[in-house]
């Protein structure tokens, strides 16, 4: 979004950017040391992912992660912005069964949290809920394509929106839109569909892996910092390797503990 002399990021800046064909910039992020780091740094909006499922609790889907689990996470986050818009991510079985569910998840993430908007999953199947939350106040991301939510019912992490799935993907998409959403999420998507999909809509969209022709980018923080165990998606490019920072940092505290050089004098007060 560039303008760093919006004081406080608003939805309408999202749409203005789309407008002036300024890229929009999102990261996750769990707690308030993150938070103030990428907000001090012009990140537009921070996602407060159901990906805390396993970048912070350690499960291994985003499925089991509660509502009242995320909700320090999202307050913390909240609370250490000054100018990103920060989103709360709507957990699996908090807004499924019906609009009123959807709703109560929402007001109790703005109520109990400071975010400024809430993301769920799914296309035409949560145009109903997307309805009712945006007509209560509430800004609404949505996010469409690969849906982690589902990762049972997909198949797996699957590639979504390649041949005569195109036509799903733009259905979902224009069916986000006319619900009020004010941005879409689209997960691993192949770049050439979510161009189309980026031109047909009114909307910004934000890709998580679906190319360079999206009006912003937005990535799972541990992954690009290379803090992430285990597999990292093709469409990651890491910018830095915290693990090696922490691995080699906590190996010479050992090793500084073990052989008394650590804590010196100047680590020590005097009587
Ligand atoms: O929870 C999350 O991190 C997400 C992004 C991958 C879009 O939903």
């Amino acid at each position: 979004m560039a303008e760093q002399s919006v004081k406080r990021v608003r939805t309408r800046h999202f749409q203005k950017a789309k407008d002036d064909g300024v890229k929009i910039t999102g990261l996750t992020s769990y707690d308030q040391l993150t938070a103030a780091i990428f907000d001090a740094a012009g990140i537009d909006f921070l996602l407060v992912g159901d990906s805390a499922g396993n970048n912070v609790f350690g499960y291994d889907t985003t499925l089991p992660v509660t509502l009242d689990e995320l909700i320090p996470l999202t307050r913390a986050v909240a609370g250490a912005v000054k100018r990103a818009l920060v989103v709360a991510d709507m957990p699996f079985g908090s807004y499924e069964t019906s609009a009123d569910e959807a709703l109560h998840t929402a007001f109790r993430f703005m109520k109990e949290t400071g975010a400024h908007a809430v993301k769920l999953e799914g296309g035409v199947r949560s145009a109903e809920q997307i309805r009712r939350i945006v007509s209560a106040g509430i800004p609404l991301m949505a996010h469409i394509g690969f849906t982690p939510q589902s990762e049972h019912g997909l198949g797996g992490h699957v590639i979504q929106g390649r041949g005569a799935q195109l036509t799903q993907l733009l259905a979902d998409a224009h069916a986000v839109e006319d619900a009020g959403a004010f941005a879409v999420v689209l997960e691993m998507v192949p770049a050439e569909a979510a161009k189309q999909v980026t031109a047909a809509l009114t909307i910004p969209t934000i890709s998580v892996g679906a190319g360079p022709h999206t009006d912003g980018q937005l990535l799972v923080w541990t992954d690009w910092a290379g803090l992430t165990t285990g597999r990292i998606p093709k469409f990651v490019k890491q910018y830095a390797d915290l693990k090696g920072v922490l691995t080699d940092a906590v190996t010479a505290f050992r090793a500084d503990v073990e052989s008394g050089a650590y804590p010196g004098p100047e680590h020590s007060y005097a009587d």
